[in-house]
C-alpha cells in the first residue's frame, strides 16, 4: 500500500463509511479517532488482512495520524458541527506543514466555516467546508458532495471526491459550488428542502389517515405508487418502507407510557428486530406497525432553523421551508397538545364523505404541487445569498448534484437542472413552462384538499403556506398598497404610486 495522500479524522458511522469509501476507490486513507479503540476495531474489521482488506491506515495519536499523510496532506474532519469541529482543527495544527488542506465534511454553519478559511488561511494552511449528503448509506456508497472554499484546495481533492460520489447517467454528484462558505450554505438549503419535503409527506400521511381514513397498509401502498410516478424520490420510497415495517416490540411492552416506549426502541434500535407484514404469520392489526409507536416529537439539529433564519435576513419569503421549522417545534410540545386535546374544539359533525380514490389522487397532487414550491423557495433563497455574498452558484449545477446520493434526490430534480440549463436567470422555478404546466394542472386538488383539511380540522401548514405564497407570487397587485396607506398615515412612512415616480406622503382622512 503507497503512503495515502488523504486521512479521515471521527470515527462515527458517517466518518466511518466515508472512510470505507475512499479506500474501496483505491486511495488509501489513514484514519483516526478521539478514542483509539474504535480506529483498532474499525481497522481490524475492514482494514488489511480482513475479508474486507480495504487500504485503511490505523493510526493513534494526532501526531502519528499527521505523519502518516504524505504532504501535502488532505484531511477530512467528520466530527460533530460546531466546537468539536475548532477543536480537532486546534489539536491538528501543530503537526500541520504549510499548505495542508483540511475539510469538514459536517453540517457546520457556514458563517463558522467563513471564519475558519480566513483563520487558517492566515496561518498557511487551506480548509473547505464541504456539505455531505446522503446519510450512512450515502457515505458509504456515494453521498452527494458540496465542496466550498479555496478553489486551489478542491483542485487538490476534485479526483478523490468525484470517484466516491454518486454517479448518476455517469456524472458524478459532486461539484465545486463556490468560494467561503457556499458549500456549506448550499447543504444548508438542501437541508431545509429536506425539512419541506418531510413535513409535506407527512402532512399526505395525515390526511390519508385522518381524513380518508386508510390503513397504513393502504398508505403504504399509495406511496409505493406514487413513486412510480412524477413524485419518484427517495423519500418517498423510504416513507413506502417506513410503512411496511412492522413492530416486534407489539404487545410487549403494553402498560407502558408512549415516552418509556421510545427508550425501548432506543435500545432495540441496533439489534435486527423489524418483521415486515409478509413476514408475519396471522394478517397484521394496525397496531403491529412501528410507525404507530413512534413517539410524534420531531426533532432536528438546526440545519433547517439557520434556513429560515438566513431567509429573514435575505428577504426571501421559504414559507414551506419555515412551516416544517415550526411544525418541528409544535410536534415537541407533546404534553401541551395532550392537554390542549381535552380542552380546544373541533370541527363538530365534520367526516370525510368523498369518493376515496379522487382524494387520495388530490393529495398526490397537493404533494407534487407544494413540492414544486418548496424547491422553487429553496432555489430562491439560494439566488438572493449567492447576490448578497457573491456566491457564484450554478443552480443547474445543484440540481445535477442533487440527483442522486442525497435525502432530497428526486426524479424531478432532472427538470429543474433542464430549467436552469434553459434559462440560468430564471427569476422562479415556478415560472419555468415544465413546472408552471405542472402547477397548473394540479392547483385545483391542491385547492380541494387544503379546503378539505380545514373542513375536518387537519393541520397542513406547508400544503397551505405552499399555495399561499403560489397564489402571492402570481398576483399581480397584492393587499400591500393598504399596508404602505397605513404605513404612512401613523408613522409618515411614505409611500411610492403606481402612476408617478417619486416618494409621497399623505394627510389621510381625519
Ligand atoms: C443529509 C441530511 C443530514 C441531516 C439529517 C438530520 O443530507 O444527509 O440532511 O445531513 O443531518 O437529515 O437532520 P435533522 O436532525 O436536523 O433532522
Amino acid at each position: 500500500m503507497s503512503m495515502p495522500r488523504i486521512g479521515l479524522t471521527g470515527l462515527a458511522v458517517m466518518g466511518q463509511n466515508l472512510a470505507r469509501n475512499v479506500a474501496r476507490h483505491g486511495f488509501p486513507i489513514a484514519v483516526h479517532n478521539r478514542t483509539t479503540e474504535k480506529t483498532r476495531e474499525f481497522v481490524n474489521d475492514y482494514g488489511p488482512g480482513s475479508e474486507h482488506n480495504e487500504p485503511l491506515v490505523a493510526t493513534e495519536s494526532e501526531a502519528d495520524f499527521v505523519q502518516a499523510i504524505a504532504v501535502p496532506r488532505t484531511i477530512v474532519m467528520m466530527v460533530k458541527a460546531g466546537k468539536p469541529v475548532d477543536q480537532v482543527i486546534e489539536n491538528l495544527i501543530p503537526h500541520l506543514s504549510p499548505g495542508d488542506l483540511l475539510i469538514d465534511g459536517g453540517n457546520s454553519l457556514w458563517t463558522d466555516t467563513e471564519r475558519r478559511i480566513k483563520e487558517l488561511n492566515a496561518k498557511g494552511f487551506l480548509f473547505l467546508g464541504t456539505g455531505v449528503s446522503g446519510g450512512e448509506e450515502g457515505a458509504l456508497n456515494g453521498p452527494s458532495i458540496m465542496p466550498g472554499g479555496p478553489k486551489e484546495g478542491y483542485d487538490r481533492v476534485s479526483d478523490i471526491l468525484t470517484a466516491i460520489s454518486a454517479q448518476v447517467q455517469g456524472t458524478p454528484c459532486c461539484t465545486f459550488i463556490g468560494e467561503g462558505g457556499a458549500g456549506h450554505y448550499v447543504k444548508t438549503v438542501h437541508n431545509g428542502i429536506e425539512y419541506a419535503d418531510m413535513q409535506l409527506i407527512a402532512e399526505a400521511y395525515d390526511l390519508l389517515k385522518n381524513a380518508a381514513g386508510l390503513t397504513n397498509k393502504e398508505i403504504g401502498d399509495v406511496f409505493t405508487e406514487w413513486n412510480a410516478g412524477d413524485l419518484d424520490s427517495f423519500l418517498i420510497e423510504i416513507t413506502a418502507r417506513i410503512f411496511r415495517t412492522m413492530d416486534d416490540l407489539a404487545g410487549s411492552d403494553s402498560g407502558k407510557e408512549a415516552g418509556e416506549r421510545t427508550d425501548a426502541a432506543t435500545s432495540i434500535e441496533a439489534a435486527p428486530g423489524t418483521r415486515t407484514p409478509e413476514a408475519e404469520s396471522s394478517s397484521p392489526t394496525p397496531d403491529h406497525y412501528l410507525v404507530d409507536k413512534v413517539l410524534d416529537k420531531a426533532g432536528q439539529k438546526g440545519t433547517g432553523k439557520w434556513v429560515s433564519q438566513s431567509a429573514l435576513d435575505l428577504g426571501s419569503p421559504v414559507t414551506a421551508i419555515t412551516e416544517a421549522v415550526f411544525a418541528r417545534f409544535l410536534s415537541a410540545q407533546k404534553t401541551e397538545r395532550v392537554e390542549a386535546a381535552k380542552i380546544l374544539a373541533g370541527p363538530t359533525g365534520e367526516t370525510f364523505s368523498g369518493d376515496k380514490q379522487t382524494f387520495i389522487n388530490a393529495v398526490r397532487d397537493a404533494l407534487y404541487a407544494s413540492k414544486i414550491v418548496a424547491y422553487a423557495q429553496g432555489f430562491d433563497q439560494m439566488k438572493q445569498a449567492a447576490k448578497e455574498w457573491n456566491y457564484d452558484l450554478h443552480f443547474g449545477e445543484l440540481a445535477t448534484i442533487w440527483r442522486g446520493g442525497c435525502i432530497i434526490r428526486a426524479r424531478f430534480l432532472d427538470r429543474i437542472k433542464d430549467a436552469y440549463d434553459e434559462q440560468p436567470d430564471l427569476a422562479n422555478l415556478m415560472l419555468a413552462p415544465y413546472f408552471a404546466e405542472g402547477l397548473k394542472d394540479a392547483q385545483n386538488p391542491w385547492r380541494t384538499v387544503i379546503a378539505e383539511a380545514v373542513r375536518l380540522g387537519v393541520p397542513t401548514p406547508a400544503f397551505s403556506s405552499a399555495l399561499a405564497y403560489y397564489d402571492g407570487y402570481r398576483r399581480e397587485r397584492l393587499p400591500a398598497n393598504l399596508i404602505q396607506a397605513q404605513r404612512d398615515l401613523f408613522g409618515a412612512h411614505t409611500y411610492e404610486r403606481t402612476d408617478r415616480e417619486g416618494t409621497f406622503h399623505s394627510r389621510w382622512a381625519e
